[in-house]
């Protein structure tokens, strides 16, 4: 895969190893379209999902973003039991045209965007921390000594990302990155395989800081939608801080001054490209937009930053 190519790695700043050592990672070839089987679902896997819902829902009420608390507010997302995708898929297939795409776990970055782009989300049927999750790792281990994978699970890809699909803008938003992803791994420009593995990094630094652990300005306007008003700067739309209670209390620590674990940096299209990221650990940075809006108007106009030729 392209991604090996390391030659202008040279060029990001903030580079941290990334290795996924012994995860299963699926690409075209494989067998890696599954079917929810929910009948399935075992007591344990009902209550760890509920565990997790549980911990995170007051927390994520006061502090996500407006168009977090909407999507999840329309959608039959249970709190105490694994949501069914066929329950949930049509709602926003006809909200948005998206729809769920069940698959077997981490997809290679060109299927990802490839089926990103057919406006399906690929969403995984197994939850950290239970026997099947173990099982299917049981030759190998995944986790640092702080038990972080990036192992996607059904939490995660459910509970954080999918209410966003019921929002049009992002949306659309979703479905163009899904685009340029596979523009870029096409590579209709010609610009070859170190090119395209290094604006492949670009396009997965901009994932990474903005829809997987990205912040927005609080201005007040979402309070009418929460039991208890946001007392923060910030409000969280990243789903890899929304399914993480870890991850959710670093921000609320580090914005009420109690941590200095982490800082708050202003978004800029162009330094978010090119800083990597470490996915085994606590962020040490949250980039903050000052709206949706802004962030989009920045990727729409910005794309040809993507096409790096060298
Ligand atoms: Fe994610």
């Amino acid at each position: 895969m392209a991604i090996d190519n390391k030659k202008y790695d040279y060029l990001f700043s903030n580079l941290k190893t990334q290795t996924i050592e012994g995860i299963y990672i699926f690409g075209k070839d494989d067998q890696y379209l599954i079917n929810q089987n929910y009948s399935s679902i075992t007591n344990l896997e009902n209550q760890i999902w509920s565990d997790l819902y549980i911990n995170l829902e007051l927390v994520l009420d006061q502090y996500s973003s407006k168009e977090y608390l909407l999507g999840i507010k329309s959608l039959p997302i249970p709190r105490d039991r694994f949501p069914d995708f066929k329950a949930i898929s049509p709602i926003i297939k006809n909200s948005t045209g998206w729809s769920l795409l069940p698959v077997a776990g981490f997809l290679d970055e060109e299927l990802f965007f490839e089926i990103n782009a057919k406006k399906q989300f690929p969403v995984t049927d197994i939850i950290r921390k239970s026997p099947r999750f173990d099982k299917k790792y049981h030759d190998r281990t995944i986790k640092n000594e702080e038990g972080y994978t990036p192992e996607p699970d059904i939490f995660h890809d459910i509970q954080a990302h999918v209410p966003f699909l019921m929002n049009k803008e992002f949306a659309e938003f979703l479905a163009d990155v899904g685009r340029l992803g596979h523009e870029i791994i096409v590579d209709t420009r010609k610009l070859g395989p170190e090119l395209v593995a290094h604006n492949l990094k670009r396009l997965q630094n901009f994932a990474w800081w903005t829809y997987e652990f990205g912040v927005i300005k609080n201005n007040g306007n979402a309070d009418s939608y929460r039991r208890n008003n946001n007392d923060i700067d910030y409000e969280i739309y990243g789903a890899g801080i929304i399914s993480s209670c870890d991850e959710t209390n670093n921000i609320i620590q580090c914005a009420k001054g109690k941590s200095k674990r982490s800082k708050f940096l202003p978004f800029d299209i162009e330094e978010i490209i090119m800083t990597r990221y470490d996915f085994s650990n606590l962020q040490e940075r949250y980039y903050v937009i000052d709206s949706m809006e802004d962030m989009y108007k920045a990727y729409y106009k910005n794309k040809s930053l993507f096409f790096y030729e060298g």
